[in-house]
């Protein structure tokens, strides 16, 4: 790095729902953890963000309250937003030293300007010099490898905990696009509730998605596996322990699966004709931590006939567009 590198601190952000994955310009990724903080509900300070919090949840007695403050892939406790954010930039700053950095945030694409000016003033209150928003599907784009500035249709299918935003895009800008609530958080829920009705057991939202993770799958398997889990009986309310089959998690998954393909087949047949053979030669690219769910590239391809690739770390492909974004600002300053 040379001297007069002034702007080497600059940082991109994935301020994601589910997980915030923060990176340092020139650096790659620095920090990734769940948007989720503890908080003293007496005295108002931070009691743990992260993992830490993450195991709080369901978990607290009254005066902690853990939080997950980002719904949809939007602010929607700005206050526990705001601390979460500066205890990050803190912990940034102890490691990075990044003073008063240009951050470059990757936000949903159907966020209203209220939202907008929100998640601006919560990074101006952790010490950022400039912030620019970018849609997210634009920056996963950016993330999996594709040259989105380029006269040609790219698609992608980002699947998050909140949100599924599905985009073709070209020349920078999105041609057609949907944002859905079927996605990650939401197939969680449908576990939860299909488990009631059908297994009699209640369990919470940390089980249900991994039940999701090592069961899950978009296409009913062949093979069925086994997970042993604890819950509460519905019927005596005692603890219990209880066998769940992967058949069991497939149905429950069904419906949010279907509504993440009609999506996607609608946002199809409202593309152009050219940019529509452009899909056939480019392909369907999957990211977000959705894009893991066993089989959902298959039946995507299969549904769509259009060839489907999960991008190689989903999980990061937000985070590494705004990387690139953050390097390039002049390159990229009309998708901004
Ligand atoms: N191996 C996996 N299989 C299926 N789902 C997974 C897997 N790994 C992570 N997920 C799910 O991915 C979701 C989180 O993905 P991601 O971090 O991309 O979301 P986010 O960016 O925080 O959310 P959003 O984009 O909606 O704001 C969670 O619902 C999680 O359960
Ligand atoms: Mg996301």
């Amino acid at each position: 790095m040379s001297f007069f590198d002034f702007t080497a601190k600059d940082i991109g952000i994935d301020l994601g729902t589910a997980n915030i994955v923060v990176t340092l310009k020139g650096k790659g990724i620095i920090l990734r953890e769940p948007s989720v903080v503890a908080i003293d509900q007496v005295s108002g300070d931070i009691l743990a963000t992260g993992n830490e919090a993450k195991e709080m949840l369901g978990r607290t007695p009254e005066k902690i309250k853990a939080i997950c403050p980002m719904k949809n892939g939007a602010i929607a406790d700005f206050t526990a937003t705001s601390l979460m954010l500066k205890n990050i930039m803190k912990k940034i700053n102890k490691e990075h030293a990044i003073g008063k950095p240009r951050i470059v945030v990757g936000v949903p694409s159907e966020i209203t300007e209220v939202e907008e000016k929100a998640v601006q003033e919560a990074f101006f209150q952790s010490n950022a010099k400039e912030v620019y928003l970018v849609k997210e599907p634009l920056a996963s784009a950016i993330g999996a490898g594709l040259n989105i500035l380029a006269p040609e249709g790219q698609m992608v299918v980002d699947i998050g905990g909140g949100t599924t935003e599905i985009a073709v895009m070209s020349l920078g800008g999105i041609i057609a696009g949907k944002s859905i609530k079927a996605a990650g958080n939401a197939i969680d829920e449908c576990i939860i509730k299909h488990l009631k009705k059908n297994a009699k057991i209640s369990i919470g939202q940390t089980t249900a998605e991994k039940l999701k993770i090592e069961l899950g799958s978009a296409e009913n398997s062949v093979t069925e596996k086994t997970k042993e889990i604890r819950g509460m009986d519905i019927d005596t309310g005692l603890p219990k322990n209880e066998t769940i089959s992967s058949h069991l998690i497939e149905e429950a998954m069904k419906g949010p699966i279907q509504e993440i393909i009609e999506a996607i087949q609608s946002v199809m047949s409202e593309v152009p004709p050219e940019l529509s053979a452009d899909l056939v030669d480019n392909g369907i690219y999957l990211t977000g931590g959705g894009a893991m769910i066993k089989n959902l590239d298959n039946l995507i391809a299969q549904k769509t006939m259009q060839q489907t690739y999960i991008a190689e770390t989903p999980l990061d492909c937000v985070a590494l567009g705004t990387e690139k974004i953050v390097e390039n600002l002049q390159k990229y300053a009309r998708i901004l």
